[in-house]
């Protein structure tokens, strides 16, 4: 399968969870236009709302090594077999993905479900106004 190596870099990010209040792992992995992986972990914060998801981890890794464009998003958490990306997720990773983007939901066997963006976040803000 050719997600695989998505589905085995987003579970080796969720080893790195810093999630200690809500003890609930999520691991992410990007394939950006460069055809790397970018991965990230949700990293929660004493001050329970500083602390940011998986999918925002891995898109900063993306953008601080010069990349724009998601190609694809594995998504795992520990404890839910099927972890879609939160709301505020949905919009981050749309800024950066297409309305075909594909977004793997997987457990610990690997991908279970494939989404595109637009499954996800249907009806998204768009405007011409701000550029
Ligand atoms: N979480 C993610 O990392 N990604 C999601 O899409 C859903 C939620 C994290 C945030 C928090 O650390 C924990 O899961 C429980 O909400």
């Amino acid at each position: 399968m050719m997600e695989n190596d998505l589905f085995v870099a987003a579970r080796d990010a969720m080893a790195k969870a810093h999630a200690p209040y809500s003890k609930f792992p999520v691991g992410a992995a990007i394939r950006a236009e460069d055809g790397k992986i970018y991965t990230g972990a949700n990293i929660e914060n004493l001050s329970f709302p500083e602390g940011w998801c998986a999918e925002t981890t891995a898109i900063s890794h993306m953008v601080m090594a010069g990349q724009r464009k998601i190609m694809e998003v594995a998504v795992i958490a520990e404890k839910l077999a099927l972890c879609p990306p939160c709301g505020g997720c949905r919009q981050r990773l749309a800024e950066f993905s297409g309305a075909s983007t594909r977004i793997y939901l997987c457990d610990e066997t690997g991908v279970k479900k494939t989404l595109a963006l637009s499954d996800l976040l249907p009806h998204s803000f768009e405007t011409e106004i701000l550029g």
